[in-house]
């Protein structure tokens, strides 16, 4: 009994003072560190009370002007939050050299479809991000743009008919029901009608990517963590049943137009292209990355904008008002280049992605030793370093008022206000999100069809002040996002 009882306190006694020694990793490198407590380090109550970057945000607003980065603890990973945009923007660019790897997880063996140019790091990822960056640029999207405007049509018609039934709709719902079109039609060939059927197969796996439990979310950040160590225990990136269905519908696009040399203006059409250049497998993940980024980002960019819209009357009158004289001056006709050129709707776009950036913290793992410019603090190599995007855009130095809605901040004269890497809504550098325009295309196309058919309102359901739901990997509104829609 005494025997069994001294090895447990033995056991014990190791493991407080190993993970005593693991939270003191920065102190004893001359780092200012963000407090750490057993599990989760610096993220207390991850997953079921607060957000990743909330978390972040408490160490922020603790450590702003003190350092110009600081360390904390994932679990027992000992990760860097850098605070100063100055050295941001060297980590993002000048000194990508030392930063090149996302450090995102992927499993090559037990879930191809995991690797893509989001997640793959060194060589490979220069190779894919070189001969794919070609399939969004800007006469790409403006193939693609008739495609976006007659499911944008279909938006508007579908959803008119809904509000006879009820003007209270969850338009975030509504809003990934598009994106969803846009990216079943565009990069899997399929018409997946999202649209008119909520419950279509292709919408139902997609949420199956997105819609985690606290449970999948602490498994995704411990293969961040310890990726070696989770891809011997065979954790998957992807649920099996979702990487099959997206390799599975591509393939059958893939092959009937191989078959019949359909050429089409879209992502099928040019990951076809480079068939002799890579694998199926690997074209097949690149389609699902496209869902994956695509679908979800742009969707919450256009939730938010109707939401800051519904709480903002007068923003939304004005913002009408652009559109619609533009269209009719035009004949009735959106094009790409109007769309584009919608001056207030940029605006109230980077407004909101300053709010609420989609992607609120972003990634990347030091892959060679770095001191950090003016100090003698060194960033070893294998580091996770977390660049909190929300902390930035919230920071009352950079955006005064950080909790009001204000387009203004991005009109011609105050732009230049705005300081250097502390508006990050897509990332920076040579790593900055490839499919900008493809994102900003569907949202504006999105809400420019929709503020033009109808008005937005709060609501009974209406959560106001924001919440985000603490689970998941990505903004994302608490009680989904439930406005008053009527026809103009
Ligand atoms: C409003 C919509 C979107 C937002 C806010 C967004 C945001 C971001 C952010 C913050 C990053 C990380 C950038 C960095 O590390 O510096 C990223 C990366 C990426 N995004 Fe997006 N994204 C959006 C839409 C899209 C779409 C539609 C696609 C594809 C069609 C896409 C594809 C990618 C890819 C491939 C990367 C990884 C780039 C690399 O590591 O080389 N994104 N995105
Ligand atoms: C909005 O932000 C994008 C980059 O995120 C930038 O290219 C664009 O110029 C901004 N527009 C305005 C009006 O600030």
């Amino acid at each position: 009994m005494s025997l069994t009882l001294y090895f447990v306190v033995a056991v014990i006694t190791l493991c407080y003072l190993w993970i005593k020694r693991r939270y003191s990793f920065w102190k004893n490198r001359g780092f200012l560190q963000a407090e750490a407590s057993f599990p989760f380090g610096s993220f207390k109550g991850i997953g079921t009370k607060v957000t990743s970057y909330e978390a972040l945000d408490v160490c922020y607003k603790e450590f702003k002007g003190k350092a110009p980065a600081i360390g904390i603890y994932s679990f027992f990973s000992p990760n860097i939050m850098p605070i100063d945009p100055e050295l941001i923007k060297n980590i993002l660019g000048k000194d990508f050299a030392s930063f090149q790897s996302r450090g995102m997880y992927y499993n090559k063996k037990d879930d191809p479809m995991s690797a893509n140019i989001l997640t793959l790091d060194g060589q490979e990822w220069k190779d894919r991000r070189q001969k794919f960056t070609s399939m969004f640029s800007s006469s790409k999207m403006k193939m693609m743009f008739e495609i976006l405007d007659k499911i944008g049509d279909k938006l508007v018609n579908t959803l008119g008919r809904k509000i006879t039934e009820s003007s209270e709709q969850d338009m975030r719902n509504w809003a990934q029901r598009f994106t969803a079109d846009n990216i079943g039609t565009t990069a899997f060939g399929i018409d997946c009608c999202c649209i008119e059927d909520p419950n279509s197969e292709f919408m139902k796996y997609g949420r199956r990517l997105f819609d985690l439990t606290t449970f999948e979310l602490i498994k995704f950040f411990f293969a961040v963590d310890y990726p070696n160590l989770a891809r011997k225990l065979g954790i998957r990136f992807n649920p099996k049943e979702v990487a099959d269905f997206f390799y599975e519908t591509f393939i059958q696009t893939f092959e009937y137009r191989e078959k019949n040399k359909i050429q089409r203006n879209d992502f099928v059409s040019m990951l076809l292209e480079l068939k002799e250049q890579f694998t199926r497998v690997e074209l097949a993940a690149e389609a699902m990355l496209v869902y994956a980024a695509g679908y979800e980002t742009s969707s919450t960019l256009m939730t938010f904008t109707l939401y800051a819209l519904a709480l903002n009357p007068e923003i939304q009158q004005r913002l009408r008002n652009e559109i619609t004289t533009e269209i009719e001056e035009n004949d009735g006709k959106l094009t790409y280049e109007m769309l584009f050129g919608f001056k207030y709707l940029d605006m109230v776009i980077n407004e909101t992605l300053r709010m609420f950036p989609p992607i609120a913290d972003n990634m990347r793992t030091c892959n060679k030793d770095y001191t950090i410019p003016g100090t003698n603090l060194i960033i070893p190599s294998g580091t996770t370093v977390e660049i909190n995007t929300y902390s930035l855009h919230h920071d009352p130095e950079y955006f005064p008022e950080p909790e009001k809605f204000i387009p203004e901040r991005f009109s011609e004269e105050n732009i230049k206000n705005i300081k250097p890497s502390t508006f990050l809504p897509f990332g920076s550098g040579p790593r900055l999100c490839l499919g900008m325009r493809f994102g900003l295309m569907q949202s504006k196309m999105g809400i420019a069809k929709l503020i033009t058919e109808f008005s937005f309102s709060a609501c009974d359901k209406t959560t106001i002040p924001m919440k985000f739901v603490p689970s998941a990997p990505f903004l994302t509104p608490q009680n989904g996002m439930w406005l008053k829609v009527e026809k103009i």
